[in-house]
């Protein structure tokens, strides 16, 4: 249970929210942002509409209007909904992410006013994911191919962040298959992608045709085998949304397995690394890591209840604060919230800002002091 002492800090961190983010929004209108350049947003809309980041802003924005009812946030989010209509219209934009681009628009929008038009794109986008299906493998193929590797039977353990957008589709139609794909992927991902350890590969390569599971890839962590730490959060999160979905305890013991892994990994400082097994000299941190991890860790915490609830709240406590007072910029200047966001180990750039961090930390907070819109 939270204290009245977390309380009253988790209700400070919203209202330093509340009072900087209407100053990023009022100055940063009609924009698709993804990260800054000398504090301020740079805008995707023509850059790269595609972007699998460009729902993000959106659910700040909702969660913004849900929890102040300034129409300002609704009119900006409305506006990025519609640019994402370019992404539906275009085959090479869609693809497993899907999820993280209509949820935080479309599906918040419809389920804060039931907007047609909203529901219309997201079971679009639904329908697509779900097209995605491997029937040999039971898995939800997740990129589009670039003409540089066969991306065909490539799965990552990102997309259990995606299965919600199915799970909402299924409860809006009432179409079963919607629900029977999320669930098969679900499946796959906890036999395949989850360690005797609890942590998780981040891409695993099944071969198209047979379904046969081929190969582990390192993808954005540092090495196969390792432990991307963005990636552990995804399971994480994941796992325990599925749980929140289908009631499944499987799902919830997975998530929970994974949430021990990542907190005894959490380092003495509460700042979390790129990957949790990076060289001992790499320093490179993942801010959007430690938010994603928060949120996953509270929606546990309310799941389990009792002595082991605590643990994980009081887990997710101490990622936040430690955010809050060392890696979150509170200066109204800068369009930011989170520093030290690291998008995969091998770029050139590490610790930058990234709007998903931003999203997942607003997001943790207003899980605290009972304001959230939930959006998966
Ligand atoms: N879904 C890609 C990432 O987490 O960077």
């Amino acid at each position: 249970m939270l204290t009245q002492k977390a309380q009253e800090w988790a209700l400070g961190v919203q209202e330093k929210l509340t009072g900087k983010m209407k100053t990023v929004v009022e100055r940063s209108r009609n924009i698709v942002p993804y990260t800054t350049e000398n504090g301020r947003f740079i805008d995707l809309t023509e850059k790269d509409i595609n972007w699998w980041t460009n729902g993000f802003w959106g659910g700040i924005l909702w969660q913004l209007y849900t929890l102040t009812a300034d129409p300002m946030y609704k009119e900006e989010a409305e506006i990025l909904e519609k640019k994402l209509d370019r992404v539906l219209m275009d085959w090479t934009g869609l693809d497993h992410d899907n999820g993280f681009k209509w949820l935080p628009t479309s599906v918040a929008h419809y389920r804060i006013d039931q907007n047609e038009e909203s529901k219309n794109r997201a079971i679009i986008a639904a329908n697509n994911l779900a097209g995605r299906f491997n029937l040999a493998g039971h898995f939800i193929r997740a990129w589009n191919d670039w003409g540089d590797v066969d991306r065909r039977g490539m799965a990552i353990i990102d997309c259990m962040m995606n299965l919600p957008l199915l799970y909402w589709a299924a409860d809006v139609t009432g179409d079963p298959r919607f629900y029977q794909i999320a669930v098969a992927h679900a499946d796959t991902a906890m036999r395949c992608f989850v360690r005797e350890d609890g942590s998780v590969n981040h891409i695993l390569r099944f071969d198209p045709k047979s379904g046969e599971l081929v190969e582990s890839l390192g993808g954005q962590g540092y090495a196969v085998g390792s432990s991307w730490t963005r990636g552990q959060t995804w399971g994480l999160y994941g796992f325990t949304l599925s749980y929140l979905h289908t009631k499944d305890e499987r799902y919830l013991n997975t998530a929970r397995r994974i949430a021990h892994y990542f907190i005894a990994n959490i380092p003495e400082n509460g700042l979390i690394p790129v990957d949790f097994r990076q060289p001992v000299e790499v320093t490179w941190e993942d801010s959007t890591a430690a938010a994603i991890a928060a949120c996953g860790l509270i929606e546990l915490s309310k799941a389990v209840g009792g002595r082991d609830g605590d643990i994980y709240l009081n887990a997710a406590l101490r990622l936040l604060k430690t955010l809050d007072e060392q890696r979150v910029s509170w200066d109204p200047e800068t369009d930011y919230l989170l520093e030290k966001c690291t998008a995969a180990y091998h770029d050139e750039k590490h610790e930058f800002s990234i709007i998903y961090g931003d999203y997942y930390f607003l997001e943790a907070i207003l899980k605290l002091t009972g304001k959230e819109l939930f959006i998966w």
